[in-house]
């Protein structure tokens, strides 16, 4: 298996710095940039738009993991694609026809990725597993940074890496939600290839990024 990607969330960066904490967690050894994006409807929490994602774009080459929150999802979808987006992962109650969202992905020429809430079984897959190239895994409810790790959903990550590796593709099994680095090694033993931290990357400040990233990958 790969190493493991750490992916940090900007939901929990100095909104204020956005910019500079942009450029920090890209020096201090992000693989992706992960993009929540909440809409007060879909879940309980507003973050920001795809003008925001645009306007950070240039200052990092790293790849940008973008986690659509809101619904309809499919009338953003392209705004997101233009603003920059490298991977775009959706949620399948956030339209009526996740098989139409992931096929409209496909056709921007973007990653496309599916997202499992907490309550959402691994079945759920079944129909799409071979057309998405990530799978993310809530192991929180979405809408808020700073929550705890959901312990059950350790045991969908291995059914979703038994799922993959029957497809014999390429597909990233990522995890969002309480990653610290006690679950980011749990996650990791059971077949996650891709972590999402926001409180655990961005705690300590600019000063602290580093080091809180490789606690990650093990290398604490
Ligand atoms: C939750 C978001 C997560 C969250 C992660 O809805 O999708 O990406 O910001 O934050 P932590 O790591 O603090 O749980
Ligand atoms: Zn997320």
């Amino acid at each position: 298996m790969n190493p493991v990607r750490i992916a940090p969330s900007i939901l929990s960066a100095d909104f204020a710095k956005l910019g500079e904490e942009v450029r920090a967690i890209d020096a201090a050894g992000a693989d992706w940039i992960h993009v929540d994006i909440m809409d007060g409807h879909f879940v309980p929490n507003i973050s920001f738009g795809p003008s925001v994602m645009k306007a950070i774009r240039p200052l990092t080459d790293k790849p940008f993991d973008v986690h659509l929150m809101i619904s309809p999802v499919d009338l953003y979808l392209d705004a997101f694609a233009e603003a920059g987006a490298d991977c775009i992962t959706v949620h399948p109650e956030a339209g009526p026809h996740v098989h139409r969202t992931i096929q409209h992905i496909k056709g921007l020429g973007k990653r496309a990725g599916i997202v499992l809430n907490p309550a959402t079984p691994a079945k759920m897959l079944d129909y799409l597993i071979d057309m998405v190239d990530l799978v993310l895994v809530m192991s929180v409810n979405p809408g808020f940074g700073g929550q705890h790790f959901i312990d059950s959903q350790l045991k969908k990550i291995a059914a979703i890496r038994r799922m993959i590796d029957q497809t014999g593709r390429a597909i990233d099994l990522e995890v969002d939600g309480g990653v610290d680095a006690d679950s980011a090694r749990r996650c990791i033993e059971a077949g996650a290839d891709a972590l999402v931290a926001g409180t655990a990357v961005f705690r300590g400040g600019p000063a602290a990024y580093a080091a809180n990233i490789a606690a990650l990958r093990g290398n604490g």
